[in-house]
C-alpha cells in the first residue's frame, strides 16, 4: 500500500508543479534543446501514468545508464523500488509530446550492488532494453576531466528550484540543457559547500554563485564533455542540496569510477545488432505519449499529496 501511495505521489509531483502559479524565471538557468539534439538521451517514465521519473543515456544499443536512486531508495521515510514492468524508456525525441518519440520496455534492471541509499554512494544503475536501439549511443568517458572543463547536463527536470509552493517546479515538455564547469572535489567538500560528504567516486559541477544546475527530475541523466568533437558521458545526475544554490554544486556519479562495472554488462566496442523495435510501442503502454490522466484516483492522490506536503514542509529536499 505504501509503495502504491509512493508511486502515485511521485508521479503526481510534476503535475502539481505544472498547475501551480509559478515564477517564470528559470533558475536552473538552462535553455531548451533542438528537436534532434542528444539522440542518446532518454526519459525514464512510469508505466502507471507516463510521468518522467528520471533521465538516462544509451551507452550501448541495449543499455541505458542511469542513477540507482531512480530505481530504489527512500523518500519521506517510505521505501520504493521499481521493477521492469513499472518503467518504460522514451527515446527518439527531445519533446515529450513529439510524434517521433517511441516507448520501449525494459527486460532487466541492474542497480550497483554497493548503491547506498542513505548517503547516495555508488548511485548508478543499468537498464537493459527489450530490443536494441541502434545509432544513438554515446560512449562513456573512462577518464577524469580537468576541473574547469565545461560540462553539459540535460533533462526534463524542474526549471524553477522553488516554485510558489516552495518545491521545485515548472517542468518542461521540451528537454533543457545547461553547461557548467567541473569543480574539484576539494572545493565541493569545503565547509560552505558539502563539508566532506563528496566521495572520490562522485563529481561536482556548477558555479560558486549557483544559478545553473540540474534539478529534481533530471536525475539519472548524463553530464557530458566534448572530446575531439565527440561528446562523452562523465557523470550521472545524482544529488544536490536544493538546486542552483550558491556553494551547493550539482553532485554527479563519477562515471570513470564505474567504467569496469559498466563494461561488464555493456562491453565496447558496441556491435551493431539488427534493429528490432516494436512497431508501435505505445500500443501496450497506458497513457500514451506523456498524456496527463487526471482520474478520480489521481485527484485523491493529489489531495493526499497536499496533506503530506503540509506535514513534511519543514524537511529539507531529498535527493
Ligand atoms: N535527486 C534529484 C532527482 O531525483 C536530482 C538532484 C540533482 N540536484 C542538483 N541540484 N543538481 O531528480
Amino acid at each position: 500500500m505504501y509503495k502504491l501511495l509512493r508511486l502515485i505521489l511521485l508521479a503526481l509531483l510534476p503535475m502539481q508543479a505544472v498547475n501551480a502559479n509559478e515564477m517564470t524565471m528559470r533558475i536552473v538557468g538552462g535553455n531548451p534543446v533542438g528537436q534532434n539534439a542528444w539522440p542518446s538521451v532518454v526519459a525514464i517514465k512510469t508505466t502507471r501514468d507516463g510521468q518522467v521519473l528520471c533521465g538516462g543515456n544509451l551507452i550501448h544499443p541495449m543499455w541505458v545508464l542511469t542513477a540507482g536512486h531512480c530505481i530504489k531508495g527512500e523518500a519521506e521515510g517510505l521505501y520504493y523500488e521499481y521493477g521492469t514492468p513499472d518503467l518504460v524508456i522514451f527515446s527518439g525525441a527531445t519533446g515529450l509530446d513529439s510524434p517521433n518519440g517511441r516507448h520501449m520496455q525494459i527486460q532487466r534492471i541492474v542497480v550497483h550492488p554497493n548503491y547506498n541509499m542513505s548517503n547516495g554512494a555508488n548511485d548508478v544503475a543499468l537498464l537493459m532494453l527489450s530490443a536494441p536501439l541502434e545509432g544513438a549511443t554515446m560512449p562513456v568517458y573512462a577518464d577524469n576531466p580537468a576541473p574547469g572543463t565545461p560540462a553539459t547536463v540535460v533533462g526534463w527536470g524542474a526549471r524553477t528550484a522553488k516554485a510558489n509552493n516552495g518545491y521545485p517546479g515548472n517542468y518542461p515538455r521540451q528537454m533543457e540543457q545547461v553547461t557548467v564547469p567541473i569543480v574539484p572535489n576539494e572545493v565541493c567538500n569545503a565547509p560552505n559547500s558539502y563539508g566532506g560528504k563528496i566521495q572520490s567516486s562522485m563529481l561536482c559541477a556548477g558555479y560558486p554563485q549557483g544559478g545553473r544546475d540540474a534539478c529534481v527530475g533530471d536525475s539519472g541523466g548524463p553530464l557530458m564533455v566534448q572530446q575531439n568533437g565527440v561528446y562523452r558521458q562523465i557523470g550521472i545526475v545524482s544529488q544536490g542540496e536544493g538546486c542552483a544554490m550558491a556553494g551547493k554544486y550539482g553532485i554527479y556519479t563519477r562515471v570513470a569510477s564505474y567504467a569496469g562495472w559498466i563494461q561488464q554488462f555493456a562491453p565496447p566496442p558496441y556491435a551493431q545488432a539488427p534493429v528490432a523495435q516494436a512497431s508501435d510501442p505505445r500500443a501496450n503502454y497506458p497513457g500514451g505519449a506523456g498524456t496527463l490522466n487526471i482520474t478520480w484516483l489521481g485527484f485523491l492522490a493529489l489531495l493526499l499529496c497536499l496533506v503530506k506536503k503540509y506535514r513534511f514542509r519543514s524537511q529539507p529536499q531529498g535527493i
